[in-house]
């Protein structure tokens, strides 16, 4: 059973999606343990309680450094001895420490087909504003090995969405979300619990 842990800064549309594919089946041989959230206000978290999944929100705002809040953040999430960690719109930036402990083990889902619309200031709404700015007629999503770098690690699973005339950005944001997001993501957690990724 791959034991995951779900970090998460919003929302949580996309745990939503993972806990909705454990209950229904999509995803099996895995269980969320753990929510983090860096945000007390993220409904991700009422999301993860609501599920009786333990909802952590470790905050860098309540440390005296950011070294601090690194070490801590991941002695916090070791306790859960955790197979996989899934960034489902984490907006702080994930520590070197943890990212060297759990070295091919953190998965990302970014809204963009990377290479394209991705690395810093690449995030949320201002994805899709940068795609529709250039005109593509195609985004979509990218799941990800998450590395040292911003959005560069190896591709596990990507999934293309059309962009329509008239779009904006929350229109565009929605429909990738629907269309790859919320499938993808699930389906990478499957193959890694499954080892058939
Ligand atoms: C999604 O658009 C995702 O692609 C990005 O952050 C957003 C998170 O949304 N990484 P939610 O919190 O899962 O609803």
């Amino acid at each position: 059973m791959l034991r995951v842990g779900v970090l998460v800064s919003g929302g949580g549309t996309n745990l939503q999606a993972i806990l909705d594919a454990v209950d229904d089946g999509t995803i099996t041989n895995a269980r969320v343990e753990l929510v983090v959230s860096n945000n007390a206000n993220a409904y991700a978290l009422e999301r993860a309680k609501k599920h009786g999944i333990e909802a952590l929100c470790i905050s860098p705002k309540d440390y005296e450094s950011r070294e601090e809040f690194n070490q801590d953040l991941l002695a916090k999430i070791d306790a859960y001895h955790l197979d996989l960690l899934v960034l489902a719109g984490y907006l702080v930036k994930v520590p070197e420490c943890m990212i060297a402990a759990y070295r091919g083990r953190i998965i990302n889902i970014h809204p963009s087909l990377i290479p394209s619309f991705c690395g810093v200031g690449y995030y949320g709404l201002k994805v899709h504003e940068a795609a529709l700015a250039r005109g593509v007629k195609i985004t979509g999503a990218t799941v990800h090995i998450v590395d040292e770098g911003m959005d560069s690690g190896p591709i596990l699973l990507q999934k293309a969405v059309e962009v329509l005339e008239g779009d904006t950005p929350e229109i565009l944001q929605r429909r990738v979300m629907e269309q790859a997001e919320w499938k993808i993501l699930p389906q990478a957690i499957d193959r890694i619990a499954n080892k058939k990724a």
